[in-house]
């Protein structure tokens, strides 16, 4: 196939679902497919396709990257949480008149028999773990997140991250957990049975790889203190690979 004919694909990734994307073009010989990646762990997994890591310089340095790789689409897959990226996305696409999807796995629903405290940042979380009366909790929302909770002095965390935080805030009584997904169901059951934990402290990531912990917690009887996702820009959206590849297939057709 000559150059010329060869179309560029940019994935914004970090997530299972930007990998999985990837892979699923990899044999396209008509496109170029590159996947960023923020570049917060040392040793990322290695998309297939062309890889680019590190923040572009904000919504002008995205737009300088687009324009100066001749990208034709923009497929945002960054996880439901990482609403910075989505927006700049969205504002460089729409300054350069590119196609932007975005690619989210579906959010977690309560199902009977759940007690979730839904909440909408951090301080709202402390607030609920107040108002629960908690007094032993898993804390897992990421190593970024965990500031707020050192306020509570009379609680105990089991705080669980990928990678350690540096600096780790000044729990007055705390215990870190190092790990990575998937959890499985009876590991999640033991580990809230060795801690005696009352109360999850998680986001609304969707996604099987860590909702074992909200089985357990349902299992148990006690509450999860679930942050809500933050608002994304309205876009076209997929919820799995099949369905952006569609809506790639749509917008890179040639126009009549
Ligand atoms: N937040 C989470 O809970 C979570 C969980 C799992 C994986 N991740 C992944 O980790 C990455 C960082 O998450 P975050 O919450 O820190 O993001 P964020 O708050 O939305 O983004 C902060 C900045 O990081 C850079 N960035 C983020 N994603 C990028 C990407 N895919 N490629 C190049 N630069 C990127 C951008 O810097 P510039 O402004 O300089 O371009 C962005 O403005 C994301 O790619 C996300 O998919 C996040």
């Amino acid at each position: 196939m000559c150059k010329a004919s060869i179309t560029s694909v940019l994935i914004l990734g970090g997530t299972s679902e930007g990998y999985a994307l990837a892979e699923a073009l990899a044999d396209r010989a008509d496109l170029r497919v590159v996947t960023s990646l923020a570049g917060r762990t040392s040793e990322p997994r290695r998309p297939a396709g062309a890889l680019r890591v590190g923040g572009f310089g904000g919504v002008d340095g995205l737009a300088a990257y687009l324009a100066g790789g001749r990208i034709a689409a923009v497929i945002d897959a960054t996880h439901p949480f990482a609403a910075t990226m989505g927006d700049h996305a969205a504002q460089a696409c729409a300054d350069l008149g590119l196609p932007l999807l975005r690619l989210e796995r579906p959010a977690w629903a309560p199902v009977p028999g759940d007690r979730w405290e839904p909440v909408n940042d951090w301080y709202g979380a402390v607030v609920a773990l107040r108002m629960l009366g908690a007094r032993r909790v898993l804390l897992a929302v990421g190593r970024q997140a965990l500031a707020p909770f050192a306020l509570l002095d009379d609680v105990w965390f089991l705080v669980r991250c990928v990678s350690p935080p540096s600096p780790l805030p000044a729990f007055a009584h705390a215990e870190l957990l190092l790990d990575r997904g998937p959890f499985d169901l009876d590991a999640e059951r033991m580990l809230l049975e060795a801690h005696n934990i009352d109360c999850i402290v998680c986001k609304n990531s969707g996604g099987s790889a860590s909702a074992a912990k909200l089985q357990a917690a349902r299992e148990r009887g006690i509450p999860v203190v679930m942050r809500e996702r933050p608002p994304r820009p309205a876009l076209p959206a997929a919820a799995d690979v099949a369905a952006a590849l569609v809506w790639l297939r749509d917008v890179l057709a040639p126009q009549p």
